[in-house]
Parts: structure tokens; sequence; C-alpha cells
């Protein structure tokens, strides 16, 4: 299979499936796209020799289809069979979701349908919640709502804050990602839980 992988920042979990994709893994990278041109992590694809675009979503602003429009051009000529939400945040519409239904996916860091949204590792730590972790899941017009993939968790330890817990979660998203995408792409959509 062929799968795009959308980044806003330093793709580290673009990296973790960009370094999973080998030997008799069934699918490769063909296309890292951000929606910043200063993303680091499009550095790191074209160190990888991935094909790389940048769409930068501020000349879009309040033309959420305009900015769709566009990716879609790089998207299109890449070919992908899956899309790969990896650390990109922004929101896309039910369209073009719905062009992607079935072959989309998204990483989000929490024990869906927990703490849907931003600030989630604060959230987890207010809330007193002896656990945390990531989730792969579908997706679905409605934010971070689809059905779920995988996930993975961790117990957060007395003295963990929102920076130590994230540092913690994202080590267990590169473990999770990719082990979802290689089960994915051979057609396998039963869930993983890494406890
Ligand atoms: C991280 O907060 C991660 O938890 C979430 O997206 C952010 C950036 O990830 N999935 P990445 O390093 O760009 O993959």
């Amino acid at each position: 299979g062929r799968v795009a992988i959308l980044i806003s920042g330093g793709g580290s979990n673009m990296l973790a499936l960009v370094d999973s994709m080998t030997g008799d893994h069934p699918a490769r990278p063909v296309l890292v796209a951000a929606n910043d041109p200063r993303a680091g992590g499009l550095t790191k694809a074209a160190h990888r020799g991935i094909p790389t675009a940048a769409v930068d979503h501020r000349p879009f602003k309040g033309d959420r289809a305009g900015f769709e429009a566009a990716l879609s051009e790089h998207l299109d000529a890449a070919a992908p069979d899956i899309l790969c939400l990896a650390g990109f945040m922004r929101v896309l519409t039910p369209e073009f979701v719905a062009r992607w239904s079935g072959r989309i996916l998204n990483i989000h860091p929490s024990l869906l349908p927990k703490y849907k949204g931003l600030h989630t590792h604060a959230r987890a730590l207010e809330a007193g919640d002896t656990h945390h972790g990531c989730t792969v899941h579908e997706v679905t017009p409605a934010l971070d709502d689809g059905p779920i993939l995988g996930q993975a968790r961790l117990a957060i330890a007395p003295g963990d804050t929102s920076e130590t817990l994230a540092a913690r979660v994202l080590t267990l998203e590169h473990r999770l990602y990719p082990a979802v995408l290689r089960r994915f792409a051979a057609g396998d959509r039963s869930r993983i839980d890494l406890d």
C-alpha cells in the first residue's frame, strides 16, 4: 500500500511510521505533507528520500475548503491509499474526511473517548486519573471520534507534570501507530491494545 502522512510540526510520529515501513511491511511512504512550510518533519522526511509538500494554511484563513483543495493536489499526485494524520493540528472538513472515508487514521494523545481535543495530559492530571495513554482511530467527521484501532496505556506517576506525561505518551505513540498501520495496511482492522 501507499501511505501519505500529514504533519504540522516535528513529525516524530511520522518518523516512527516511515522507519517501520521496511522489509515485508505491506506499505511504503509516498508523501509527507505539512500545513506549515517550517515543519521540522519535512526535513526529516526529505533526508529519507520521501517526497514532501507544504501547504501553508495561513493564506486560506476562513477558507478551509481552499486549503484542502491545495493539499489535495499534492495528495492526488501521490495517489496514496492510506492517509495517516500524525501530529496534524488542522481540523478537516466532513467533505475531505468523506473522500478518504475508511482510509484515514489519526493518533490522539489520550485514551479516547476521554479527553477529545487539546491539552489532554493536563486534563488527565487535573482529573486525578491513574492511567493515561494514546489512541489510533479511523477519522470520521466528528473530531477524535472514529472507530478505535488501537490504544496504549501507562500509569500516571506521582509527580508527573503535563510535560513529563506528554513525553512518556509520545514514546507509546511511536510504538502504537506503526503497529496499527502494519495491521491496517494488511487489511486487518482488529484492535491492538498495548499495556
Ligand atoms: C504530540 O503532542 C503528539 O502527542 C500528538 O501530536 C504532537 C506532535 O507529534 N500526536 P509529532 O512529534 O509531530 O508526531
